[in-house]
């Protein structure tokens, strides 16, 4: 992958670029949009081949047969991860915040709490606040630049109503790739208070060469 590579993508629709003048007054010409999780720089050759293979063939009909996607992800998340995910357990969906918020729905009611630890990526609040359900935020500590977990204050915070916690691993925006035992932390903390812990892993791959583990790894007995 070329990261040197300037794309323009003014006048694209583009998001970032594009909307960042009606929505902060920036314009496009000399400003730098870090507000959207989006990149400038193309896929994998092999990604932008396969696509064009579909887009040449030109028929876009419902898709059957979807075990080399369920194979990919498998294989990506054994080799990169260690972690072997069953092929019954991957649901899809169109993006990680439509997941959670399926999640929210599905296994909360209305009125009840869901717990972020905050400063966190702003969509979860969104979901949560669609959902009717309400936002309890356990504060994140700063220890000179770097955020950490404070159990002993969350279980005394804790309001009866709350039912989930949403932890985001690694952590947008405090850049934290969790340990293992903070993520042995959170499991308990989600057992011992009977939460549901969803766990999004979207940044998984972003680690600048620390190891992320997932959830599932760090606290199978929780499962
Ligand atoms: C923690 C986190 N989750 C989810 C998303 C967005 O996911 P999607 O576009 O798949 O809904 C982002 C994007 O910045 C993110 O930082």
């Amino acid at each position: 992958m070329n990261f040197d590579e300037n794309i323009e993508r003014r006048n694209t629709h583009s998001s970032k670029w594009d909307m960042m003048e009606p929505l902060y007054g920036v314009s496009a010409e000399d400003g730098i949009p870090m507000w959207v999780a989006d990149m400038d720089f193309r896929p994998p050759q092999s990604v932008q081949d396969k696509l064009n293979e579909v887009n040449h063939h030109g028929v876009y009909g419902y898709f059957g047969n979807d075990s080399l996607y369920l194979d990919a992800i498998q294989w990506w998340m054994k080799n990169r991860h260690g972690w072997d995910v069953p092929r019954g357990g991957i649901f899809t969906t169109h993006g990680l915040v439509n997941g959670t918020a399926m999640c929210v729905d599905t296994f909360t009611a209305p009125g009840d709490g869901v717990v972020l630890f905050t400063p966190v990526y702003h969509a979860f609040a969104k979901v949560i606040r669609a959902n009717d359900r309400e936002i309890i935020e356990l504060p994140l500590v700063n220890h000179n630049g770097r955020y950490e977990m404070d159990f002993n204050a969350y279980d005394e915070a804790l309001p009866a109503h709350a039912r989930m916690v949403i932890l985001c691993s690694p952590h947008n925006p405090g850049g934290r790739i969790w340990s293992i035992a903070e993520l042995k932390q959170v499991a308990a903390f989600a057992e011992k208070h009977n939460l549901i812990l969803i766990s999004d892993e979207i940044h998984h791959d972003i680690t600048f060469g620390t190891k992320h583990t997932v959830m599932q790894n760090a606290a199978p007995e929780t499962d």
